[in-house]
Formats: C-alpha cells, sequence, structure tokens
C-alpha cells in the first residue's frame, strides 16, 4: 500500500487526475472505475481541464461506475448517472456506449447485477478503480459486515450513509433505502485501486484504515491486501495519523 500525500484538497485533485492521466496515455483502451460522493469531484474538474487543454482523451476508453441508487430514474438529479454527467461524462469525448453504471431501474435486480458483472468481464476487467470511504468504512456502498467475497449485489443503504448523503436530497425521507453496488470482490479483482480520502472529518475514518486490522466491520480495511493499492489523502485527513 502506499501513501500519496496531498497538502490539500486540490492537489489531492490533481494527483488523482494525474493517475487516470497517466493510466489513458499509457492504455488508450484502459478500463475505469469511477466513484461518486464528494470527494472525487475535484478529481473530475481537473480531469476536463486536461481533456480541455487536449492533454488526454478518453475516446478509446470505457468506465465502470461503482454504485447507483435503486428507483431514481437516471435524469433525477440525484442519480449518479445524473451525477456523472453533470460532472465528467457531459465535457469529455468518452462515448456514451462505454460509460456504465449499474441499472437502479431494472425490474429484476438480479438479473441486472449479473449483466453488470457480465460487461465489465468483457470489457476486459477494471484497470484502474477510484474508490472514496465512507464514515463507517463503506467503499462503493458495501456496508459493514458486507462478506468481503460479496460480488454486484443490492443493499439496504445504512442509517449513517442516509444520513452523510442526505446532503443532496431535499430531505432524509428522499433518499433511497437501497443501492446497487459492486462488491467487495469485484473492487478487488481492479487491476489497481485508487482510494481518495480528504478533509478532516474522515481523518479517524483514515486513521481506523491505516493501523486497524482486517474486519467485515469495516469494509474499506480488506483494500490494504490488494497487491497495486495507493491512497491519496490530504493535510485533514491525514491529521489522524
Ligand atoms: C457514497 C458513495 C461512495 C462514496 C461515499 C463517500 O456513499 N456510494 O462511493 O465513497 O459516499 O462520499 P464522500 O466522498 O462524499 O464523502
Amino acid at each position: 500500500m502506499t501513501m500519496e500525500k496531498a497538502k490539500d484538497y486540490k492537489e489531492l485533485s490533481v494527483m488523482a487526475a494525474e493517475r487516470i492521466a497517466m493510466k489513458i496515455s499509457n492504455k488508450p483502451n484502459a478500463v475505469l472505475g469511477l466513484a461518486t460522493g464528494s470527494t472525487p469531484e475535484g478529481m473530475y474538474d481537473a480531469l476536463i481541464k486536461m481533456y480541455n487543454q487536449k492533454r488526454i482523451s478518453f475516446a478509446e476508453a470505457a468506465t465502470f461506475n461503482l454504485d447507483e441508487y435503486v428507483g431514481l430514474h437516471s435524469d433525477d438529479e440525484n442519480s449518479y448517472a445524473y451525477y456523472m454527467k453533470q460532472h465528467l461524462f457531459q465535457h469529455i469525448d468518452l462515448s456514451p456506449e462505454k460509460a456504465h453504471l449499474p441499472d437502479g431501474e431494472a425490474d429484476d435486480m438480479d438479473e441486472a447485477c449479473k449483466a453488470y458483472e457480465q460487461r465489465i468481464e468483457e470489457a476486459g476487467g477494471i484497470d484502474l478503480q477510484v474508490i472514496g470511504i465512507g464514515l463507517n468504512g463503506h467503499i462503493g456502498f458495501n456496508e459493514p459486515h458486507t462478506p468481503f467475497e460479496q460480488r454486484t449485489h443490492v443493499v439496504e443503504l445504512d442509517k449513517t450513509t442516509r444520513n452523510a448523503n442526505a446532503r443532496f436530497f431535499p430531505s432524509l425521507e428522499a433518499v433511497p433505502t437501497h443501492a446497487i453496488t459492486m462488491g467487495i470482490q469485484n473492487i478487488m479483482e481492479s487491476k489497481e485501486l485508487l482510494l481518495l480520502v480528504a478533509g478532516e472529518q474522515k481523518a479517524s475514518v483514515l486513521e481506523r484504515l491505516v493501523y486497524g486490522d482486517k474486519t467485515e466491520a469495516f469494509p474499506a480495511s480488506i483494500i490494504k491486501e490488494h497487491p497495486n493499492v495507493t491512497i491519496i489523502a490530504d493535510q485533514g485527513a491525514l491529521s489522524g495519523l
């Protein structure tokens, strides 16, 4: 596990974008695993800047997002599909049919999970997966006590996760109760993992990740076993170490 220290959120965002830029310059048809939440927003801004400066192109790349809420239409501004469109996809040359998110609106959720796995497999697996971390140690939407071997599945969201994400919704009641997420096993299968941790509110989470034991009670603890994982953290997040 490599830890890269950024002085602030802006530097973290640029460092993360540089990693992605390096990946797609070395392998233009790279398969990128993407995340949502506040943390990667700056990274997406930095990537758009690089694209506008003609430093990078996504024309041959493919992307797979970690997760999506169940029951929100992709036009709903709280869906992750909408988030990705606003924060990245509409600004770059990635072809829409190569931008994948789990289908939170499928009639048959088990089928949707299987279909998502199949699409990842057909694309050749994920070369570089970006992840954030929730306040309870969740990765994607894999809440505490999710078995480490779990694959893409539907999850009932933890109360703390719904509370944390309520800031994006008109009320707590409006936050969906379920989501579809890649499993921990899928995340561990990516060839390279990049975890972004920003801000003082994540200091104790990062501390637990670095010093704590591997336990399903803290899903992110598994990533220390990944053979190629980098954490980029800013000073706020590093303040507990
Ligand atoms: C959500 C997402 C996660 C993300 C987490 C942390 O629950 N499903 O993928 O890592 O939030 O988000 P933030 O970066 O806003 O703290």
